[in-house]
């Protein structure tokens, strides 16, 4: 009921309320209330964004009798709009709806300015959307000889009016076309701007697509997603190689190449531009959209990867004291690194962590948020290098453990990259010592009926070779058959009991695969798995160390591999400390996640920049616990540390009499989390 105090409107899901007089717009009500109702049109009935629900019924808790029919009637530029765009029938456009009683009036997820983006990885926090780069159309007034003034003048003019953005900077890039722009949309445009203060781009009349691409730039791989900046939806995802390879496979290979060769850095950051530009256009025509739509892009990348895409020499960190020549976040025109997109996009690159410890990591942290949390969260990153951020909101610490390209199939004789045809998941009988296992592309047991593996001529995939998660697996699996050892060696005296184990030189090897090809795993490929393992093992109880907790509650195994690999078995291995396998869990992509997390929120960006600020970075290399550590990680799981949680739901072989008395001698610290 309509009082002489006007219509009484409340707002939902906000439940904001507010008495306004009859003939009020909707979008002026919420606008005053503080709701989130989106415009890019400025409430000309063109963009559509404004659409609300009006509600029917009574809503006693609310003390409304709510009907669509307390709205005026439907006006002409909704009726335009229901036409050309499409309306459904129970909605209304806000800027033109007016009131004329009271009202339950919704506000649908797409019509909110601050959208929620919900994300794939369970218990994750969903991604409030609210980016950088805004549209805004606006009507300018036309040049006056009886009142001269220039044509950026009354741009400015009516940004300031109509969308009360003042004293708003201009990108040069803008003023040649500008011009042209205002004459050709008719002294109509869609103004792009920046975090509130500059503008970056004009587009004659009403134009209504932003979008941005987020970017993991690896040593191996370069991934994109394109993000529609409005809806924060990924519209396209893409990845390549990284062409830089070609320098050298490795990132520490690739420095030496600059190294080697004065000013070939400028070759090799052309190379990844190349790659960058060349996906947008790739993740552009997957979506059907245009390049200059793409207003913003975020970048995570290790610090060598960084520094070349932002045509800094990587020299200096190729070795100590591995000196970054800025660790803070890089905010730069995207036409400066020869990127194909609006003319007066932008670049941000998340902050570097430590010389070790790059934008990717950040971009984890951004991600996970461990800062959030109450709980004591250990999150590793493993690549050649393995990222390790132990921490909550109390502390967050840091540092990169070099666990080598074991983990990558690398340096290991079956070993390959986790692609079709690589042997992913193990199992040994433990009777018969017999391996079973998947491939890449082909989800039967090779013991399976119908299987046809064993033979040469097949047409299922035949393993080529054996990946990172699949090495783990088989280690892991051979020790709890007893194949090896908990010192980690391949014992000899099963060959009498299985034709699986056989001699090699002066040490014995496991035959995973006779012929077609053979493949086996080496005492020099356990060897290799051991350091790998070790300097991770390691790595994390340096930081748990230094944080004074002797165990952590939940660990999250980020990037490619931690995707692929089985938690149980990680830990089987020692990979990282004894933690309750339940929360033992992959965080996926987190680095790519948090790269888009930075392109949908300008908050996060702020956020993430604090954060980093605040880690606590540990240098492993010059820390003599680390050494400590990672001899006692050699052993599997450790040669001393207990897994008492893992030992509660697998059955670890018996632990040499010698080292378990060593563990039971080892003082434990007591858990300080407060
Ligand atoms: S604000 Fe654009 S149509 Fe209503």
């Amino acid at each position: 009921m309509t009082t002489d105090d006007g219509a009484l409107v409340v707002f939902t899901p906000s439940g904001r309320r507010g008495r306004f007089a009859e003939g009020t717009s909707l979008l002026d009500a919420a606008r005053s209330l503080g709701v989130d109702l989106d415009s890019v049109c400025g409430g000309r009935g063109i963009c559509g964004r404004c659409q609300v629900v009006p509600m029917a019924g009574e809503f006693a808790k609310h003390g409304i009798t709510s009907s669509p029919d307390h709205l005026i009637a439907f006006t002409e530029p909704e009726e335009r709009y229901r036409v050309r765009d499409g309306l459904s029938a129970d909605r209304r456009l806000g800027c033109h709806a007016c009131l004329s009683g009271d009202l339950v009036i919704d506000v649908p997820p797409e019509s909110q300015l601050h959208r929620q983006v919900v994300r794939k990885e369970a218990d994750a926090h969903p991604i409030e959307v609210d980016p950088v780069a805004r549209l805004h159309y606006v009507e300018v007034r036309q040049p006056d000889m009886a009142d001269p003034s220039g044509d950026l003048q009354r741009l400015r003019e009516a940004l300031g009016e109509q969308w009360s953005l003042d004293e708003l900077r201009v990108d040069p890039i803008v003023l040649p076309t500008l011009q042209r722009a205002l004459r050709d949309g008719d002294w109509t445009v869609t103004v792009t701007v920046h975090d509130s203060d500059s503008i970056t781009g004009v587009r004659p009349g009403f134009h209504d697509v932003a979008l941005g691409v987020a970017f993991d730039v690896g040593s191996t791989t370069v991934a994109g997603h394109l993000c529609d900046l409005h809806t924060g939806e990924v519209l396209a995802s893409a990845g390549a190689m990284n062409p830089q390879i070609r320098f050298g496979e490795d990132l520490m290979s690739r420095v030496s190449y600059v190294m080697m060769h004065p000013g070939s850095d400028r070759d090799l950051t052309e190379a990844v531009r190349g790659c960058i530009d060349d996906l947008v256009g790739e993740l552009c025509q997957q979506a059907g959209a245009q390049r200059q739509d793409v207003l913003e892009l975020t970048i995570v990348g290790n610090p060598i990867m960084h520094h070349l895409v932002f045509g800094l020499d990587p020299t200096e960190l190729g070795g100590a004291p591995f000196a970054l020549t800025t660790d803070e976040a890089l905010r730069v025109p995207a036409r400066d690194l020869g990127l194909h997109v609006a003319p007066g996009a932008r670049v941000y690159a998340l902050p570097l962590i430590a010389g070790h410890v790059g934008a990717d990591t950040a971009g984890v942290i951004l991600s996970e948020a461990p800062h959030d949390q109450e709980t004591v969260n250990l999150i590793v990153d493993v690549g050649t290098n393995a990222e390790i951020v132990l921490g909550n909101r109390e502390r967050l610490l840091a540092a990169s453990s070099p666990t080598g390209p074991a983990f990558e199939g690398a340096q290991i004789s079956g070993g390959q990259r986790a692609a079709p045809g690589a042997i992913e998941r193990v199992r040994i009988d433990r009777e018969t010592l017999e391996p079973r296992y998947t491939v890449i592309g082909d989800e039967r047991w090779s013991s399976e009926p119908g299987d046809t593996r064993d033979t040469v001529d097949v047409d299922a995939p035949v393993p080529t070779g054996i990946c990172g998660s699949g090495i783990i697996e088989l280690v892991a699996e051979l020790y709890l058959a007893g194949v090896i050892t908990a010192d980690g060696v391949i014992d000899g005296s099963l060959a009498a009991r299985t034709s699986r184990v056989v001699p090699e030189g002066r040490t014995f090897a496991y035959v995973i695969r006779e012929a077609g090809p053979r493949l086996v795993l080496t005492q020099n490929d356990v060897r290799q798995i051991q350091l790998a393992k070790g300097a991770l093992y390691a790595g994390c109880r340096l930081l748990m160390d230094h944080y004074g907790v002797d165990t952590v509650d939940r660990i999250r195994l980020a990037g490619a591999f931690g995707a692929h690999i089985d938690p149980t078995y990680a830990m089987v291995l020692g990979l990282v400390p004894d933690c309750d396998l339940a929360n033992v869990t992959s965080a996926g992509n987190a680095a790519g996640t948090g790269a888009r997390i930075a392109l949908l929120n300008r908050a996060a960006r702020t956020e993430i920049e604090d954060v980093v600020r605040r880690v606590e970075k540990i240098e492993t290399a010059v820390e003599p616990r680390f050494q400590e550590h990672f001899v006692g990680a050699m052993g599997i799981p450790h040669a001393t540390d207990p897994f008492p949680r893992l030992a509660a739901v697998v059955t670890l072989p018996e632990r040499p009499a010698a080292e378990g008395a060593a563990a039971g001698r080892r003082k434990r610290r007591e858990r300080s989390t407060t």
